[in-house]
């Protein structure tokens, strides 16, 4: 019986990369909207995924942050520093989460656990755009944009559109437009519709979604079945190396439509 659940997830796996058009698929058991331990799980094949896509030598690799990737940190390894110089820095900057979960905290947790360095983007995350903008000039966030924007792997989520919305604090106007939208998902700051139409993204520094494509390792971690649109809307724009990290409630959900 074993033998055939393996079997089973696998063609699942396989099913399901195939179905949103990217690499590759790890699923892991269960459903983190109902157990919060599966993500674990998923912390784990992220460690192994990143210990078979990355080269051995440097690597710069952009983070971003959530409840999700704040978990994943804790689930890295040394392992993935022998023979590598690994450097972590935030994959974006200023979208208003709070400091456990900013992608800065994310990436100063993986370098300590993997054994690497980290880089800070030292720009507030509540700022208004009137401020925000004057602070790219400076050389010295200049270069740490450089760095994440020409970064050769990134680990990101997805999360549900209105609910990260509202999450961040984002203008009551700016959510009702979302709404009004129908915005379904949300990844790197930018919103998507259900056909994954860009409906709006949040004028901040750091990757890009053009950036991807050049990226030789690109993570995605989303789980439970409550993002199985956002994941589906997101993937749209996925570059064709994208692996994906998910859960059975979010495999289940997206393969049954
Ligand atoms: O705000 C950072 C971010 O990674 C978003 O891009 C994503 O939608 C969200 O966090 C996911 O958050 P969580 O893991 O808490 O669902």
């Amino acid at each position: 019986p074993l033998i055939d659940d393996l079997a089973n997830i696998h063609q699942q796996e396989e099913e399901l990369a195939r179905s949103l058009g990217i690499a590759r698929c790890l699923i892991v058991a269960g459903d983190i909207d109902q157990q919060e331990k599966v993500v674990e799980e998923m912390g784990k094949s992220v460690n192994e995924a990143l210990n078979l896509l990355l080269p051995l030598g440097p690597s710069v690799i952009a983070v971003m942050g959530g409840t999700t990737m704040a978990e994943i940190a804790h689930c890295l390894t040394a392992k993935l520093s022998e023979k590598r110089s690994l450097t972590f820095v935030p994959a974006r900057g200023g979208i208003g989460e709070t400091v456990a979960i900013q992608a800065n905290s994310v990436s100063s947790m993986m370098a300590r656990r993997a054994g690497g360095n980290h880089r800070a983007l030292y720009v507030p995350e509540q700022l208004s755009e009137q401020a925000y903008a004057p602070l790219l000039n400076e050389p010295s966030i200049q270069q740490v944009v450089q760095l994440i924007r020409n970064s050769d792997a990134v680990i990101h989520s997805v999360g549900q559109a209105i609910k990260m919305a509202r999450r961040r604090d984002m203008d009551t106007q700016v959510v009702a437009m979302l709404q009004q939208k129908r915005a379904v998902g949300e990844a790197f700051g930018y919103f998507f519709d259900e056909s994954g139409q860009i409906v709006y993204k949040i004028p901040r520094i750091g990757v890009q979604l053009e950036d991807l494509t050049r990226m030789k390792c690109v993570i995605a971690v989303a789980g439970g079945s409550s993002k199985a649109k956002a994941i589906v809307a997101y993937m749209k724009h996925a570059p064709s190396q994208t692996w994906l990290i998910t859960d059975e409630g979010a495999a289940k959900m997206i393969l049954k439509k």
